[in-house]
């Protein structure tokens, strides 16, 4: 008898035709989040669970079903998992790290350049019909050649960004607990503490997972230590600002701009955001490629087929539920 998966939204059709040849799958057939209660239900019938990050795959949910073989997160960040919890109930949970690093890092040198050279306002400037001629004073932005480009968490995407800056000629200084011995050899980056970092930078990127330690990481101290030219990039997770903080500092003029994937409470937005010029806004769409998404959505699939195949899948987040061995056979 097949296994089945329960899928909380439309993922890339290739992926669902191999997770159908595998599974019995039921997929949620509208183009919206799905409910904690339709969730729950989903889990409860299912043996595998690939959910979204906009799905919060609680306590709850994860108990509703002591049957329940995996969750499996169509994304590289896990923090809408309850891993802790996870871990007590010995369920692998696996992401999709490293197909989607390049796109990403893409998307942070795109803010960068949306904010800096203030591409998003001045297309609406011309839109309305403003533009009148060159003048000498018009929209004059920030230079990213040439200027320092501080990186918050050098893992793999934050590393891709600082590879990105060598034909900029940009200085790089990272932040980060561990030595990023590559990148330092490769971008001749420098590794200091957060708060020279933030005094050093005019650009500065974050590219930490989600966590405890990373909550609100940059709140209204640390902006205030950006240098009132600098710019703050964040294709991360938005909790890792405080958004309220940084609302203030950009409406203060306390940083020169802001370029924003995601949000502290996504898909709301803190009230004032969106009046404010010296901001770029996209709709966490980091990873959105046509190529990055197949990849996600294959990579995917292929933890729930090792794991129903009852190997350790390939992106096991949590390998302390090792111990044991996998709960597969009930
Ligand atoms: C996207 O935000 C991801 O974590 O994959
Ligand atoms: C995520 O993939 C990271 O390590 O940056």
């Amino acid at each position: 008898m097949k296994l089945k998966i329960f899928v909380t939204r439309k993922l890339p059709e290739v992926a669902l035709q191999l997770l159908e040849e595998h599974f019995e799958m039921r997929c949620n057939s509208e183009d919206r989040v799905l409910t904690q209660k339709e969730i729950l239900d989903g889990t409860k019938w299912c043996d595998i669970l690939l959910c979204l990050l906009t799905d919060v795959i609680d306590a709850k949910i994860l108990r509703a079903n002591p049957n329940l073989k995996a969750v499996i997160n169509y994304a590289v960040g896990y923090n809408n998992i309850d891993i802790a919890e996870a871990n007590k109930l010995k369920i692998p949970v696996t992401n999709t790290p490293g197909v989607l690093t390049d796109t990403t890092a893409d998307m942070a040198w795109a803010l960068m350049f949306a904010i800096g050279r203030r591409i998003v306002e001045a297309d609406r400037y011309v839109r309305a019909g403003k533009f009148s001629g060159w003048q000498p004073m018009l929209m004059l932005g920030g230079d990213i050649y040439g200027k320092t480009l501080g990186i918050v968490g050098a893992g793999r995407i934050g590393a891709a960004v600082a590879r990105r800056a060598a034909g900029f000629k940009m200085k790089i200084i990272y932040c980060d607990d561990e030595k990023n011995h590559e990148m330092e050899a490769e971008c001749s980056a420098e590794k200091v503490e957060l708060k020279s970092l933030l005094q050093q930078s005019d650009f500065v990127s974050l590219h930490v997972p989600l966590s405890p330690d990373t909550y609100h990481l940059i709140s209204k101290q640390e902006l205030e230590l950006m240098k009132p030219t600098a710019y703050l990039i964040n294709t991360a997770r938005g909790a890792v600002v405080n958004e309220i903080d940084l609302l203030e500092a950009l409406q203060n003029k306390t940083i020169a701009g802001a370029g924003l994937d995601v949000f502290e409470h996504e898909p709301e937005l803190s009230a004032g955001l969106t009046r404010l010029d010296n901001v770029v806004l996209v709709p966490h769409i980091a990873s959105a490629s046509i190529d990055t998404r197949t990849k996600m959505a294959m990579m995917a699939a292929n933890n729930a087929i090792v794991i129903k195949d009852r190997h350790t899948p390939p992106n096991l987040v949590n390998p302390e539920i090792l111990n044991g061995g996998l709960k597969l056979s009930q």
